[in-house]
């Protein structure tokens, strides 16, 4: 893993419209990195949702792309958690962010994968792929989560181990976070399952989401019952092959896609558009 980090530590004040400062960076592999801003203090948005981030463009103009908000509604920073495409008119910009530099961000935050596009449930399901995590980081830190639910299962695939560990320490930090602590002690940990799987290195847990969940596989290893349309509700993120497929699984089980307008038992929302690199 090539991990390194770096803190800004003092923020400059921004003069680019839109514009937040960096105030931390951290590389995770090769192909994934993140990254702490600050937060304009008018924004307001839903655990979940994403905005538009870019840079200023070479013609002047600015290059702005969805991004999955990672922190909760309530941090006074926002993080996002990014791919480093190397020929992406973004990303392989993007990547070299230090703190104090600025980036563009577009405060109109939109997005599906929010708890009022779901009814009332048992236990939610977070499916994800890749940088599919993103939305999930921000809802696992949400308070709403842990309120609503007496279960939150987090399943994350990634080819490789590595891939996962951004995920895994977030999940890690969660029975430490203060304000989860202070609202609701040990009961994180009775209410977390985490089922992290890679599906091109060994790892102690494999094979893609869809296979695990159609297989039954993740049922029996985490002792619960298949899902259905009664108790159980789930957040869909990754490409959009991954999407389709996991729709169509869920859509088996019984469960009808909801929407913001129409909230139902699963929403989806894509991490990417492409068929990723
Ligand atoms: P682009 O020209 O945008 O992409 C080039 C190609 O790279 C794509 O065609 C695709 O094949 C591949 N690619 C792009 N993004 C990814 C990715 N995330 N994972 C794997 N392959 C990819 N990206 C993030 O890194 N983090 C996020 O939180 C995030 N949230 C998004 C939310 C939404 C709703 C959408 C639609 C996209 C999101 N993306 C996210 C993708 C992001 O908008 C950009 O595509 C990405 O930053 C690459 O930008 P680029 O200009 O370098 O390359
Ligand atoms: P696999 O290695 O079997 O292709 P990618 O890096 O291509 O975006 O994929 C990220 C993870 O998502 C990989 O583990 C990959 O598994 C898995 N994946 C890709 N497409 C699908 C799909 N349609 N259904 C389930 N998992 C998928």
């Amino acid at each position: 893993m090539t991990e390194t980090t770096a803190t800004a530590e003092r923020p400059a004040k921004p003069h680019l419209p839109d514009a937040q400062i960096v105030t931390s960076v951290q590389h995770w592999t090769d192909r994934l990195f993140s990254f702490r801003v600050t937060r304009p203090a008018s924004l307001r948005f839903r655990s979940g949702e994403f905005v538009m981030i870019g840079l200023m463009g070479e013609n002047g103009k600015p290059l702005l792309r969805a991004y999955s908000i990672a922190s909760p509604a309530w941090d006074d920073e926002l993080e996002f958690y990014s791919i480093k495409v190397p020929e992406g008119p973004l990303t392989s910009k993007l990547q070299h962010i230090q703190p104090g530099d600025e980036i563009i961000l577009r405060p109109k935050p939109v997005g599906t994968l929010v708890h009022d596009a779901l009814l009332p449930g048992k236990r939610l399901w977070l499916l994800a792929t890749g940088t599919g995590f993103a939305p999930f980081a921000s809802l696992l830190r949400e308070p709403e989560t842990w309120d609503k639910y007496d279960q939150v299962i987090m399943m994350h695939t990634c080819r490789e181990k590595a891939e996962l560990e951004y995920g895994r320490q977030l999940v890690e930090s969660l029975s430490e976070d203060p304000l989860l602590s202070e609202l609701f002690g040990e009961a994180i940990r009775d209410k977390l399952r985490y089922y992290p799987t890679t599906t091109r290195e060994e790892s102690p847990l494999m094979g893609r989401v869809t296979d695990n969940l159609t297989s039954g596989k993740v049922f029996a290893d985490l002792g619960l019952p298949q899902m259905n349309p009664q108790e159980d509700r789930a957040m869909v993120c990754g490409s959009l092959a991954f999407n389709v497929d996991v729709k169509t699984i869920l859509e088996q089980f019984g469960l009808e896609e909801g929407a913001n307008s129409d909230p139902k038992h699963f929403v989806v929302e894509k991490a990417f558009v492409g068929d990723g690199i």
